[in-house]
C-alpha cells in the first residue's frame, strides 16, 4: 500500500525540520486555552486556501495517494495545521512566548513557501499525514482503545483540531490499521495488529528522522522558557549549588581576564548570582547564550542593574555558535551537557576556543532513583510508563561519566579529567519540584513528551496530586536525593 519507502518520508521529515516546521502546535508547548487572534486565523487560513487550491492538482493527488481515497480538506489542512503550529513555534523560539504576530505569521508562511518551492506540495501533505497519522495510532495504542466520539474530536490527543477526525477513521480502516467495536452500546476505536505493525514503523521513521527527538527538546525548551523563578527555585531544590558553582569555577581555573564562552546560560544565574561575571572583570569577556528567548530576555534584565558593560547575552545554540573562530580562552557549561546534540556542539566549542583553550562542563550524570521510597511513590506512574518502553533507567538521556570523556577525546580534545561531586535535590513541595525539576529542567522529558496531549496533562496534574500527599507523608529531611555530578575539562591542542 506504501507509495513513498521509508527512505524517502525520511528525507523529506528531515528537509521539514531544517525549514523549521513543525505539525501539532503541542510541539511548542501550547496550553490547551492556548488559541489565535481571529486575525491570525485568518491570515494562515487564507494562504490554505489560496496554496492548497493552486497546488493540490489532479497529478501531485496521484503522486501522494495513487489510487487511495483522499479526505477532501487534507490539502487545506495540512497547509494550516503546519502554519498555526509553525507560528507558534517560531513564537517560541524568538519571543519566549506563545504569542503569535501577524509578522510571525507571515514568517512561517514564508518557511512553508519556501519549502515547497525546493521539495514540493506533495511532500508537505506527506510529511502533515504522516505525522498526523502517528499522533491518532499511537493515541490508540496508549488508551487501549479510544470511544469514536472523543476520537473524531481528537478530545484526547488532538485537542486544536476544529474539524471532524472522521476521516482520518475512515481512511484507517480502509487500510486495515483500525476497528471500530462496541461495548455495551458504545462505539470504540482500537488498532488491529496491522494498526501496531504501521505504529511500529511510524516511529521508526520518526526516531530517524529526528523528529520524536526534536519533539522532546523543543517541548522541554517551551516549558523552560516560561520558568520564571529559576534562581529562587535552584537555589531552594539545590542547596548545596552555589557552593559547586563556585568550586567549579576554581576548577576549570576561570581567572580574571579570560575571555569566556558561557553555553546554556539561563537566566544569568552563575553570570551573576554564581559570580562567573565578577571572577572574569572588567578586563575580560563574558558571552553568555541560550537558545530559550525568554531566558536570554531575563538574564539582559540582570545586566540592565550590574552596569557590567564587559557581560553579554546572545540567544543562540551551542551547534551553532554566531562566533568567530578561536575567539574564547574558555568555553564552560552548568547543566547543559544533555541538553546538546554531538558531536556538532563540541565541534563548535573546539572551533570557538583559542589553541590551548579550556572547555569545561558541570553536570549530572545516569542515576537511578527508584529504589528511594518517596520518589518511588511520587513518581510510580512516569516510572511505570518509562517501563512499558522497557527503559530500566528513565533519566538515561543524562551522558554516563565514562561516555562523556570518550565523547571530548574523539573530538580532539587533549588533556583530559573529571571529578565526581554530588548535588543534593531537596523535593520542597510539590508544585516547586514539577515545575522546576520536571517542567523546567526536564527530568523524564522523554516519558512526558511522548505522551499523547491530554494523558500529559493529566499525567503533570497527576504528579503535582501525588507530591502533595508525598510531601505530608515524609519529613522534609527525608525528601532528599543526592545525584551524581560530573566535572569534566579538557583543552583544544596548541
Ligand atoms: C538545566 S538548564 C541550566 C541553566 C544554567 N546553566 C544553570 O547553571 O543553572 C539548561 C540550559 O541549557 C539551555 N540549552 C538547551 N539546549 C541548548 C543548546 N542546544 N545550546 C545551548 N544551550 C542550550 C536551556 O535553555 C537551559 O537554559
Amino acid at each position: 500500500m506504501a507509495i513513498y519507502t521509508n527512505e524517502e518520508i525520511i528525507s523529506f521529515l528531515e528537509a521539514f525540520l531544517s525549514y523549521g516546521l513543525v505539525v501539532s502546535p503541542w510541539l511548542a508547548g501550547v496550553r490547551e486555552e492556548t488559541r489565535f487572534d481571529v486575525s491570525i486565523y485568518r491570515i494562515l487560513d487564507t494562504a490554505a486556501i489560496d496554496i492548497s487550491s493552486k497546488l493540490w492538482t489532479d497529478e501531485v493527488k496521484v503522486e501522494v495517494y495513487g489510487a487511495l481515497p483522499i479526505p477532501d480538506r487534507l490539502a487545506r489542512t495540512a497547509v494550516y495545521e503546519v502554519g498555526a503550529s509553525t507560528s507558534v513555534s517560531m513564537a517560541h523560539d524568538l519571543t519566549g512566548t506563545n504569542d503569535v504576530t501577524e509578522k510571525i505569521a507571515h514568517l512561517a508562511l514564508t518557511q512553508i513557501n519556501e519549502y515547497i518551492e525546493k521539495f514540493g506540495f506533495g511532500s508537505l501533505v506527506i510529511v502533515y499525514g504522516f505525522i498526523t497519522s502517528y499522533e491518532n495510532h499511537h493515541a490508540i495504542a496508549y488508551y487501549g482503545r479510544i470511544p469514536e466520539r472523543d476520537f473524531v474530536r481528537g478530545t484526547l490527543h488532538r485537542p486544536w483540531v476544529d474539524y471532524s477526525l472522521s476521516d482520518e477513521l475512515l481512511f484507517s480502516i480502509y487500510l486495515g490499521n483500525y476497528k471500530v467495536i462496541v461495548i455495551d452500546q458504545v462505539r470504540y476505536v482500537e488498532l488491529t495488529a496491522h494498526g501496531y505493525e504501521t505504529l511500529k514503523n511510524y516511529e521508526h521513521v520518526l526516531k530517524q528522522s529526528g523528529y520524536l527527538d526534536k519533539k522532546v527538546k523543543q517541548l522541554q525548551i517551551s516549558n523552560f522558557n516560561v520558568l520564571d523563578k529559576y534562581d529562587e527555585y535552584s537555589q531552594k531544590i539545590w542547596p548545596n549549588s552555589t557552593l559547586l558553582r563556585s568550586s567549579f569555577l576554581n576548577w576549570a581555573h576561570i581567572s580574571p581576564g579570560m575571555r569566556v564562552l558561557e553555553l546554556g546560560c539561563a537566566d544569568g544565574i552563575f553570570a551573576f548570582e554564581g559570580g562567573l561575571a565578577e571572577r572574569i572583570g572588567k578586563k575580560g569577556l563574558l558571552v553568555g547564550i541560550d537558545p530559550s528567548a525568554a531566558m536570554i530576555a531575563r538574564a539582559e534584565r540582570k545586566l540592565s542593574s550590574h552596569l557590567m558593560d564587559w557581560v553579554h547575552f546572545y540567544k543562540a545554540r551551542a551547534e551553532d555558535l554566531p562566533f568567530l573562530d578561536e575567539l574564547f580562552d574558555a568555553v564552560i557549561g552548568i547543566g547543559v551537557w544533555h541538553f546538546l546534540q554531538f558531536p556538532k556542539a563540541l565541534q563548535e566549542v573546539y572551533r570557538a576556543l583559542k589553541p590551548g583553550g579550556v572547555f569545561a562542563s558541570f553536570h549530572p550524570t545516569n542515576s537511578s532513583f527508584t529504589h528511594i521510597p518517596f520518589f518511588r511513590e511520587w513518581f510510580e506512574p512516569l516510572l511505570r510508563q518509562a517501563n512499558m518502553r522497557n527503559q530500566e533507567k528513565p533519566l538515561d538521556y543524562l551522558p554516563v561519566y565514562e561516555q562523556a570523556q570518550q565523547e571530548m577525546e574523539q573530538n580532539g580534545f587533549v588533556n583530559i579529567s573529571s571529578d565526581r561531586r554530588e548535588i543534593i535535590n531537596h523535593f520542597v513541595s510539590s508544585d516547586m519540584v514539577i515545575d522546576h525539576l520536571i517542567l523546567g529542567v526536564g527530568w523524564f522529558q522523554e516519558e512526558l513528551s511522548l505522551l499523547p496531549w491530554k494523558a500529559r496533562e493529566e499525567m503533570i496534574n497527576e504528579l503535582r496530586h501525588r507530591g502533595t500527599i508525598v510531601c505530608e507523608q515524609y519529613p522534609d529531611s527525608e525528601r532528599i536525593l543526592h545525584a551524581q555530578i560530573q566535572f569534566i575539562k579538557g583543552n583544544r591542542p596548541l
